[in-house]
């Protein structure tokens, strides 16, 4: 045949190439934006208290430039995203908390330079970076509150909540106008004698609550979260989100009674009142629609994808928590975090996990939950979970429960190395306020932002300054560089976790069902997808166990990964070592 006979031929076969080639390319491009705009279904977010992180510049407080100096060892954990505790401009009140500049970094962690040199070098290391989003409260000495504490008829005056006292005359103050408290201690309320009124604050009196019944609040964090999207970030935590709203009634809350019916009274001692005023008022839902609805239409830059909205929603039940992510017309929170199972759970009970992971099973409309075990503001896991003995392994179990049940997961520097809670010994080095005004009945958060513990060196490798708070006596083992070298350490076993929640279809994407319910002392579950089965098993008790979980199946597991665990030969023996974990694929 001559080439001009086969040229037909030629080219019918090039063209059936190109659309193989063409539908495949258009199949794998589907792929990858379903997975970059989901990214966050399966995420591990790694917070990070800047700090307490890396000092690179001598000063005893972590910087910017030292989260971007450690990236590659949070590439080597597995991590996602990383969520950064506010690094903003702030005199410090609250440790950033009380944000006096939404669009600048604080000169102690760097410049805006830095900022974006750290989300530049995370893209290649396909790390997402996200800011904590403060908009319950500015800090006193933000330009709006100096302008609305100016005077009465200051244009900003009504940017924060400001209210007349009970019984004010000319010549006394009067009282505040209820009896609503501040989470730090005391009234909420504190009195301005310039313009004679008091303003409210949930929190500390330096971080004054913001108006949210005024627009021009909603258009202004909106100008802030764009201004955080054009320097590349992914996301954000919103603090305290739930108290964004009070009862424009201003009626009292009710007290907190014990059994007896007793007036509880908190460590900062006053009444406990119920919260019922100031917090989870309906309109925060509308604020949230509305912030997500311009987040979605805000074109996403440096990482393609969806923009995640993590909230910090302390919820009081699992109802509360299904409400926080809004629904498919009017999202909220693609993450509400689920505090139920690792915040306000205290202690290893297989009963009580069953039954919360159970219900972020079935009872969020599908939605992942995002499960978190520690952060910021709560001792440690060796504090809430451990018994001094085998806190390694009871932690083993904890990041198994954290890594392999179904959705996102939130962890905080320095567990993968197992660091301690340290609370200060005596009341003049705490740091914390609220640990000063409440000492000793609570000793404040000190005790949970320690510097991270990189080596054996001095201040843990940390910084070559005095550190802003002391590093722990048992840096000197507790530490990432002797724990990457031992294949046994916890490190290592969070990397695996991690890998195998990245890696399992089981594990990423299937359905968590319990199994072996009333087990009082080992929690079992399966995952359960179109490509295959995940059994975990973790026992919650230190003393050995063998469980039967024949129910699921006769085949021999194949071991994926355990700890004080044999390897079984059917599913109808498993046996375990105190605290020991077994994770097998049928
Ligand atoms: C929650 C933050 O996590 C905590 O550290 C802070 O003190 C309060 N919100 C007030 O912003």
């Amino acid at each position: 045949m001559n080439r001009t006979a086969l040229r037909p031929l030629i080219f019918a076969m090039s063209f059936i190439a190109m659309a193989l080639l063409g539908s495949s390319l258009q199949a794998q491009t589907a792929q990858d934006s379903a997975h970059l705009k989901d990214w966050w279904k399966n995420a591990v977010i790694y917070e990070i208290y800047p700090r307490s992180f890396q000092d690179t510049n001598n000063d005893g407080i972590g910087d910017l430039n030292g989260i971007t100096a450690h990236l590659d060892y949070l590439k080597e954990l597995g991590i996602d995203a990383i969520w950064i505790a506010p690094c903003y401009p702030s005199p410090l009140a609250d440790f950033g908390y009380d944000i006096s500049d939404y669009e600048n970094i604080a000169p102690e962690y760097g410049t805006l330079a830095d900022f974006d040199r750290l989300v530049a070098e995370a893209k290649k290391r396909n790390i997402r970076i996200m800011m904590d989003m403060v908009m319950n409260h500015t800090s006193d000495q933000h330009k709006w509150f100096l302008e609305s504490k100016s005077s009465k008829t200051n244009p900003y005056r009504d940017w924060y909540v400001w209210r007349d006292g009970k019984g004010e005359t000319a010549t006394s103050q009067g009282e505040p106008p209820n009896n609503w408290l501040s989470e730090f201690g005391h009234s909420a309320w504190q009195w301005d004698p310039t313009t004679r009124q008091y303003y409210y604050h949930k929190f500390y009196i330096q971080q004054p609550d913001l108006n949210w019944d005024n627009p021009k609040v909603h258009e202004a964090f909106k100008n802030i979260m764009r201004f955080w999207y054009k320097h590349g970030v992914a996301g954000f935590r919103f603090d305290a989100i739930t108290t964004l709203f009070e009862d424009p009634t201003l009626a009292d809350e009710d007290y907190v009674r014990d059994k007896d019916g007793n007036i509880i009274i908190n460590a900062a001692g006053d009444k406990q009142t119920d919260g019922k005023k100031t917090e989870f008022l309906p309109q925060v839902d509308d604020v949230m629609q509305e912030m997500r609805a311009a987040s979605d239409a805000y074109p996403s830059n440096k990482f393609p994808g969806t923009h995640l909205f993590v909230g910090e929603t302390y919820v009081p039940n699992i109802a509360a928590l299904a409400k926080l992510y809004g629904t498919p017309q009017k999202p909220e929170f693609q993450l509400p975090m689920d505090t139920q199972i690792g915040l306000e759970t205290h202690k290893l009970d297989a009963a009580i996990f069953r039954k919360k992971i159970t219900e972020a099973e079935n009872d969020l409309n599908g939605n992942p939950p995002l499960i978190v075990f520690d952060n910021h503001d709560n001792p440690r896991l060796d504090a809430r979970f451990g018994d001094g003995v085998h806190d390694n392994d009871i932690q083993r179990v904890i990041s198994t429960l954290l890594f392999t049940t179904r959705g996102a997961a939130l962890f905080y520097y320095g567990d993968e190395i197992g660091m301690k809670t340290t609370p200060p010994t005596r009341k003049e080095d705490v740091k914390d306020p609220v640990g000063i005004l409440m000492w000793p009945k609570y000793k404040g958060r000190d005790g949970e932002r320690t510097p991270m513990q990189w080596d054996d060196s001095k201040n843990a490798g940390f910084s070559n300054a005095t550190p802003w708070l002391p590093v722990p006596a048992n840096y000197t083992t507790i530490n990432a560089k002797a724990e990457e070298a031992d294949p046994n350490s916890l490190f290592h076993w969070y990397q695996k976790l991690i890998a195998l929640k990245k890696t399992n279809d089981a594990v990423a994407n299937g359905e968590n069902i319990m199994l072996d319910v009333n087990n009082p002392g080992v929690l079992s579950w399966e995952r359960k997808s179109a490509t295959g089965v995940v059994v975990v098993v973790c026992n919650m008790t230190a003393d050995a166990q063998t469980v039967d979980l024949s129910a699921a199946g006769n085949s021999a597991p194949k071991t994926l990964l355990k700890a004080h665990a044999a390897d079984p030969q059917s599913l109808s023996k498993i046996e375990l070592g105190p605290y020991g974990v077994y994770i097998g694929q049928l």
